[in-house]
């Protein structure tokens, strides 16, 4: 028998026919995809690339079919899509799989779709669809066999559908997080769907109860439905729901008790976060049965009595936030030792006191621990040095001793980043020629409110990443270090209320961020929420923060300072916030202060300054406080530009100031000329104070409801 062979390219020619038979498209389902692609306004391309692919849909990109050439599979998410997603999506009866997410549609999801007799995952999610979630006709009386549904992050909004997940029986996962859905948590979730075990409905607003329902939900593991407007108490109910692993309903107004009798059934749970609303009592002794337990988050809430014992026996636990809480009493009975898995611990503004128990040095992985706004009190143990992951410590607003002691203690903490340890160590020396070295990565540090005596000390020198330094309100005295411009970093610079004397020294006029553009950046890295925005109402301690980018501030207020403003101060055109009140400075104000044009509150009130206010003042366009009173200035209060928006307290104090408006009326009848900016210099610096202006206001609010400005 001759043998011949069959060239190549006929075998492949050969291939792709039978390939191509056995999975062409039906014509049916390429006019339902072409519908599809009809209703877009933008396709991304796609629109080109199915028609260079032939005329089987089934070769088209993001297209995928079974063996009989009908699509099952339609994975679109991401293509730059846009306009409406066309209901002849749902024609394509062997439709499996949708995932459109992250495209840019508009209109709502079309009905048909949801109710689709074959689609089992629909994905959505992050595509911009509005408009109400269509709740499916009561007629449809057979199951959906829908089983993934994510239309997260969209803006669909209107009341959450209740009736719909009656038919939903093969549900298993449901995100519809971050929406504008209103109404309540729908009752029949789990009698229709018994499968669901994933439920997020967070980020939305839904109002009313927690369905006693969701106890049916005997495969659910994840529920989250933080921030939204839920009140009431838990139901008992939940508790049946044993399988679950994250229960979550932070920032919602719930109250009552955690029941400690029925908390211990769910012992599978991995995260309870119930902060951010009205729980009260205390925390159940059988919380120390939650063996799985990793996150514990109860805090902002009215929670009270002591730390129970067997919180040691949760030796998973990495994050225990009981922050703005009403707790009290010895943490001593907490063995924080067997914790090893401890990242995170944040008691911040409690009741509670005594002094830190030793096995708190032993929980080698801790990251940041906040105890600020408590009673503890004693020393600080040689034994944090231990503690070599530290990042974020705040001790503020405690009655902690010896000062030197911490400091030699922390050094050895190579990894602190943020160190808040004011309104401690009362009446203490600041600690000065101990060799304090380490502290290589400290970016913040705060020493406010002791009373601490001594001179600003020369270790702080060597603190090359420190950004942010505050040592206001104790007593320190001498001048302010000429090696004060080597740290390159450092962009806010508070140091008033003490006793400072001496001149504005030269290198405080060549500090590198005050006079560079580069923003002042610095972001926590300690794992805390810090999502606390503060600042003072006063002028003094200033502690505000616009997401990481922080104001540059150079404060030098209420000390002894004395000697003229030098002209350098103009070099300094980063600044934000210059005070320098409440000194012995004479002599006139430079002009060169008007260089300073980033400038929003500046305060030279209460020294001796002499000479007229000088026109430059006028160029300052983003100065919303202003304060020059009590000094001995003359001549014209401007009554035209910025400085004439100001009130006359601002101006108080200074006899020889005269004006149209004051008594004291000018001789001379104009103001100084005002310079004008050009037009692109001011639309840009509108939008930065229009972004502040938000900033500040949220800031108030912030401050109203925490009620206090100690966010350390
Ligand atoms: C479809 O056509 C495009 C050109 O428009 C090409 O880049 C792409 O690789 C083709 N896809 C398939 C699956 O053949
Ligand atoms: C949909 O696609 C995105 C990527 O574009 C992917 O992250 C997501 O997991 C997919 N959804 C489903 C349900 O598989
Ligand atoms: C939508 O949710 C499903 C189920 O949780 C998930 O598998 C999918 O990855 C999510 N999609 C995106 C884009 O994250
Ligand atoms: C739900 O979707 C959002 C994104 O929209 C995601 O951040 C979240 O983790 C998802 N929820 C769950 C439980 O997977
Ligand atoms: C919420 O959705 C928006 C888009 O609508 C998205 O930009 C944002 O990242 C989402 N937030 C979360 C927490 O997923
Ligand atoms: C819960 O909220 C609903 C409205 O959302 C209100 O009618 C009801 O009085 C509230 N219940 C409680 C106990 O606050
Ligand atoms: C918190 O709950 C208590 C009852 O425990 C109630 O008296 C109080 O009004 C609630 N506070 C808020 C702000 O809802
Ligand atoms: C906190 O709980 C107490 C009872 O323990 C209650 O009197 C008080 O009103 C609650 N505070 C708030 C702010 O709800
Ligand atoms: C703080 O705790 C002490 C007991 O340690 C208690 O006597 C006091 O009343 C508590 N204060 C507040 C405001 O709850
Ligand atoms: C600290 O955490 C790491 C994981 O981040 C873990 O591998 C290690 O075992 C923990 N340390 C201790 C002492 O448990
Ligand atoms: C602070 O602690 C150090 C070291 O333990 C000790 O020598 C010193 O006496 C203490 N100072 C005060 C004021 O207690
Ligand atoms: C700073 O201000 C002085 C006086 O107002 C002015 O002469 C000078 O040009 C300014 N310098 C810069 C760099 O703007």
């Amino acid at each position: 028998m001759p043998s011949f062979t069959v060239p190549p390219v006929v075998t492949f020619v050969l291939l792709l026919i039978l390939a191509s038979t056995a999975t062409a498209c039906t014509e049916h389902d390429k006019h339902s995809l072409l519908g599809f692609l009809a209703e877009l306004s933008r396709d991304g391309g796609l629109a080109m690339s199915w028609r260079d692919n032939g005329t089987d849909c089934c070769e088209w990109e993001g297209i995928t079919c079974n063996e009989d050439g009908a699509v099952t599979k339609v994975s679109l998410g991401s293509k730059g899509l846009e306009g409406r997603i066309s209901p002849s999506l749902a024609d394509l009866t062997s439709l499996l799989h949708v995932n459109l997410s992250y495209n840019s549609f508009f209109g709502g999801l079309p009905r048909e779709l949801m109710s689709s007799g074959s689609t089992i995952v629909l994905d959505v999610s992050f595509s911009r669809l509005n408009g109400p979630l269509p709740e499916l006709p009561s007629l449809v009386t057979t199951d959906r066999p829908l089983q993934v549904l994510n239309i997260s992050s969209n803006q669909l909004g209107s009341e959450f559908p209740s009736a719909t997940w009656k038919m939903m029986k093969n549900l298993i996962a449901l995100n519809a997080s971050n929406n504008s859905f209103t109404g309540y948590m729908p009752s029949s979730l789990c009698i229709g769907s018994p499968s669901l075990t994933l439920l997020d409905l967070c980020y939305n607003q839904l109002s009313g109860d927690i369905p006693t329902t969701l106890g049916d939900c005997s495969k659910l593991k994840v529920l989250k439905v933080g921030h939204n407007n839920l009140n009431g108490t838990l139901p008992v109910e939940i508790f049946r729901a044993t399988l679950l692993e994250y229960l979550s309903f932070p920032n919602n107004g719930l109250q009552g008790e955690l029941d400690g009798a029925q908390m211990v059934k769910l012992s599978n749970l991995l995260t309870l976060d119930l902060g951010g609303n009205n729980f009260s009592g205390n925390i159940p002794e059988s919380i120390g049965q939650l063996r799985r337990l990793e996150e514990l988050h109860l805090g902002n809430n009215n929670m009270s009595g002591k730390l129970p014992s067997t919180l040691s026996n949760c030796k998973n636990l990495k994050t225990i936030d009981l922050k703005i809480n009403n707790f009290n009493g010895d943490i001593g009975k907490v063995n924080f030792a067997t914790l090893q898995n401890l990242k995170s611990l944040d008691l911040m503004r409690n009741n509670l006191s005594g002094v830190l128990p030793e096995s708190i040095y032993s929980c080698s992985n801790l990251t940041a621990l906040r105890l600020s706004v408590n009673h503890f009190h004693g020393e600080i143990s040689l034994r944090i040095g231990n503690l070599k992951h530290l990042s974020f410590l705040s001790l503020v607003r405690n009655s902690f001793t010896n000062i030197t002691k911490t400091l030699h203690a922390l050094k050895s903490c190579r990894n602190i980043s943020t160190l808040l340890i004011g309104r401690n160590f009362m009446n203490e020396a600041m600690p000065q020629d101990e060799v304090i070295d380490g502290f290589q990565n400290l970016q913040y540090l705060s020493v406010h409110d002791c009373s601490l005596t001594g001179k600003i000390p020369i270790w702080l020198s060597k603190l090359t990443n420190l950004k942010i330094l505050g040592v206001y309100s104790n007593q320190l005295t001498g001048p302010m270090p000429s090696w004060i411009n080597s740290l390159n970093h450092l962009f806010h610079l508070n140091v008033s209320n003490n006793s400072l004397t001496g001149e504005i020294i030269i290198t405080l006029m060549q500090m590198p961020m005050f006079k560079s553009d580069k923003a002042g950046i610095y972001s926590e890295q300690g794992l805390l929420d810090l999502g606390v925005i503060t600042y003072a109402t006063d002028l003094s301690p200033l502690q505000y923060r616009i997401g990481s980018t922080w104001p540059k501030v150079l404060n030098l207020g209420k000390n002894k300072f004395t000697g003229v403003i030098p002209q350098e101060i103009g070099h300094l055109k980063a600044l934000l916030y210059l005070n320098l009140s409440s000194n012995n400075f004479y002599g006139e104000i430079p002009q060169t202060i008007g260089n300073l044009t980033n400038l929003q509150r500046l305060d030279l009130s209460n020294n001796h300054l002499t000479g007229e206010i000088p026109a430059s003042l006028q160029t300052l366009h983003f100065l919303s406080e202003f304060n020059i009173s009590n000094n001995d200035l003359e001549g014209p209060i401007p009554t035209t530009g910025q400085l004439s928006t100001f009130q006359a307290s601002t101006f108080n104090g200074n006899p020889k100031l005269c004006s149209s408006l004051l008594l004291n009326h000018c001789d001379l009848v104009e103001a100084p000329p005002i310079s004008i900016i050009s037009a692109k210099q001011c639309s840009n610096k509108v939008i930065f104070v229009i972004a502040f202006g938000v900033f500040f206001a949220v800031g108030v609010l912030y401050d109203q409801l925490v009620l206090f400005r100690y966010f350390g």
